[in-house]
């Protein structure tokens, strides 16, 4: 049988992060691992232009810093393909024939538009690519026939757009060879939109608030000992509050049973400590100290890989090329199949040639 593919991507504007890593790289790996699928991921440095045509540098310089994250947390260049969006023809190709089922006002109800339009203060100055990049973010997923799209929960209103098209398209053309994709979110709320270590909303590179999956030790030390808690709890004495507590919420999303036992072995678990520390008792200190051991834990080897693949970056180069080579013949074949559903193959539609050549 034929496995089942996944499609999911990122821009390439900055190094990734572990909102990225509790968000969607975690179940790429977990996914991959499985053996049970074909798994693509994109660098969408079409999608970072969109509202970077100004600064293609930046996209330049971390093209291959998010491809060593890939690496770094296990993705598998012999099992993942891993490609650059803005080398596949097809991508463009297929947003012609979608943007002419969707309306200008399904494209403004789109809330992650909606939301990235007033954090980025466009109003009317908005462009055109990035009002629409919604279609292009569904050929990228529709181009791979992919049927499970790994992603963080802001992402949903694209797959819903997705969804959107795809029915439209096969029911308008009579077909079915387009299909319609399914968001995996990761399965614990904390991991869905990871706060900031300043407690932000969310962990964002605009925002300052971000622990890099390439940071140093030290780095990620500084950060977490910094890193925002409950303004009530003063004293250790008093109760405090673990909900929205990024303290409590990176530990959710990183610890497990064995941190304590190896950590902070006078809690059996994360209740417990929750526990105490809302009755009071239990200093902050203490509990970044133990959150600053999880996370080194979990990052050495993140950290190593990495180190290990920035030696050959020509190796890097290499696996991006032959990834995306692979995927201009995948999406090439959907593209052909789109063309001929909408019945504009004329060179080769043998229909055509009997009803209008012949
Ligand atoms: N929109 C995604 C982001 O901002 C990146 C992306 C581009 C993507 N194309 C995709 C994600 C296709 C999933 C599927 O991170």
């Amino acid at each position: 049988m034929e496995k089942e593919i996944i499609l999911t991507g990122d821009r390439p504007t900055g190094p990734l992060h572990l909102g990225h890593l509790v968000g969607s790289l975690r179940t790429r790996v977990a996914m991959q691992n499985t053996g049970k699928y074909k798994p693509y991921i994109m660098i969408a440095d079409l999608q970072a232009l969109t509202d970077n045509a100004d600064n293609p540098e930046k996209i330049r310089q971390n093209i291959l810093e998010v491809t060593l994250d890939y690496l770094a947390v296990g993705l598998d260049p012999s099992v993942t393909t891993i490609l650059v969006q803005s080398h596949i023809p097809a991508l463009y190709q297929l947003p012609m024939y979608y943007s002419n089922l969707v309306t200008v006002s399904r494209l403004e109800r789109n809330p992650t538009i909606k939301n990235e339009i007033k954090q980025r203060g466009f109003e009317r100055n908005l462009p055109v690519g990035f009002m629409t990049y919604p279609i292009s973010q569904a050929a990228d997923i529709t181009a791979f026939k992919a049927k499970y799209v790994p992603v963080g929960d802001d992402q949903l209103p694209m797959i819903e757009q997705t969804r959107e098209i795809v029915s439209a398209f096969n029911r308008i053309y009579k077909c079915d060879i387009l299909v319609e994709p399914e968001a995996v979110l990761p399965d614990s709320n904390s991991c869905n939109r990871l706060v900031g270590t300043d407690g932000g909303t969310k962990m964002s590179k605009s925002l300052g608030n971000c622990i890099y999956l390439k940071d140093d030790e030290k780095t990620v030390k500084q950060k977490v000992m910094s890193m925002f808690t409950d303004p009530e709890h003063i004293n250790v004495s008093d109760p405090g509050h673990t909900e929205n507590n990024p303290v409590f919420i990176y530990l959710d999303a990183f610890s497990s049973n064995e941190d304590f036992e190896e950590f902070l072995p006078e809690y059996h678990d994360l209740a417990e400590m929750k526990e105490h520390y809302e009755k009071g008792g239990l200093g902050d200190m203490k509990c970044k100290k133990f959150l600053n051991n999880v996370m080194q834990k979990y990052l050495a080897p993140i950290r190593k890989r990495r180190e290990e693949y920035e030696k050959d970056k020509g190796y890097l180069l290499e696996i991006l090329k032959k990834g995306t080579e692979q995927a201009v013949e995948v999406t090439g074949e959907t593209l052909s199949q789109v063309r001929s559903a909408i019945g504009i193959d004329y060179f080769t539609d043998k229909d055509f040639i009997d009803r209008f050549v012949k």
